[in-house]
């Protein structure tokens, strides 16, 4: 059977080494840590420690780093935390929970109508390891850089595989993307960062400016920017997970917690399409976001509720629903940008 050994450092102060406790963290918010099978410590200035005595037998400098052995082949020894978290969910998503190279069974008519009765009013952790168990790193988080990261959380802490991706319509804040490289860093996940296409983007600008949105809407900068993207991230999946809450929104107050996307198309005939926040409130986003220690966007510091791109997002006014932040000098039954157009 395999095992791994996580060798530590302790320090003369007789403390860990901080980027073992943050190594061992990482682990744990990806739901990775039991597969630990030993901690090994090596003493700082104590050569005869076992931690020393494994970095001199596998030639490593530096703690934290782990070693592999697997019956019948040789050793292997990771000084990546993030390789390691790499590995182990590349390897949790071969084990037949949808991330494997064959296309996931399909879901019946009643399949579906089962698990929309069963997740209806199911947990948000729950609603999402539904999907992540089927579907694995082919069920895609769509993460804006805003309070959406919870589904980033719920996911890195399942243990299932998942993947993420972010349409990076080339117009978001410097604090959205400093906090998407952030999320990168401290959950250890790869984001599948979507740019429009050159072409038709460059033909708007070079037609109408970089700021046309405020004299004709926002749909042709949007379906550029945003939507097209969107078509090109979710061709390879079966599923994918958005952020949306009925309480967000008029255009939101009957978003369903599991649905057939029928307005885009994945990789099998049908698209999943889940909103695992869908019942949550903003109170009870904040609760999560601040019980857990989840890292959030600085931009909700400085008075932003929802997050779009830089020009058509504002900070919200004292006593304005959050959406009021978002293409204000539209109409507020018209503030959608195309991602959650819903077809009958
Ligand atoms: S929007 O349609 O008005 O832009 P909103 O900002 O409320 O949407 O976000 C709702 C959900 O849509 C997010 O939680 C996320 O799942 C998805 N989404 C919105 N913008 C993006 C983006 N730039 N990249 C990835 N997903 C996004
Ligand atoms: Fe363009 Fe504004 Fe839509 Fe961003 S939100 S894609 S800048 S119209």
């Amino acid at each position: 059977m395999r095992k791994i050994t996580m060798v530590k450092k302790l320090l003369a102060s007789g403390e860990p080494c901080a980027k073992c406790v943050q190594a061992q963290e990482l682990l744990e918010r990806r739901g990775l840590w039991d597969r630990i099978d030993e901690v090994v410590w090596a003493k700082e200035g104590d050569a005869s420690s076992p931690g020393a005595q494994l970095a001199e037998r596998y030639q490593v400098e530096l703690a934290p780093f782990f070693v592999i052995t697997d019956p019948g082949q040789p050793d292997r020894v990771l000084t990546s935390t993030l390789k390691l978290v790499q590995e182990l969910g590349a390897a949790a998503g071969s084990a037949g929970n949808g991330a494997a190279a064959g296309p996931p069974p399909e879901l019946s008519e009643a399949e579906l109508r089962e698990a929309q009765a069963q997740l209806a009013s199911a947990p948000p952790a729950e609603i999402l390891s539904w999907a992540l168990r089927r579907y694995g790193a082919r069920c895609g988080i769509a993460f804006s850089g805003a309070e959406d990261v919870v589904l980033i959380d719920l996911a890195a802490r399942s243990g299932l595989p998942y993947s993420v991706f972010c349409l990076d319509t080339g117009r978001l804040h410097e604090e959205t993307y400093r906090f998407l490289d952030r999320v990168r860093a401290f959950y250890g996940v790869e984001l599948q960062i979507m740019t429009p296409q050159p072409e038709p983007l460059q033909a708007l600008v070079r037609k109408k400016g970089l700021f046309s949105f405020f004299e004709d809407g926002h749909g042709e900068c949007c379906g550029i920017r945003k939507v097209e993207p969107l078509k090109r991230a979710l061709a390879p999946l079966y599923a994918w997970a958005s952020g949306q809450r009925r309480d967000q929104s008029p255009t939101r107050t009957d978003v369903a917690v599991l649905e057939l996307d029928k307005s885009f198309s994945g990789a099998g005939g049908k698209l999943l399409k889940l909103n695992p926040l869908a019942a949550w409130t903003s109170a009870q986003v904040w609760e999560y976001i601040r019980r857990e220690k989840v890292p959030y966007n600085s931009l909700h510091d400085h008075g932003f509720i929802s997050i779009g791109c830089q020009p058509c997002t504002r900070p919200i006014r004292p006593g304005e629903h959050e959406r009021a932040a978002r293409w204000w000098w539209e109409d507020a039954t018209q503030r959608e940008c195309g991602l959650h157009v819903k077809k009958a």
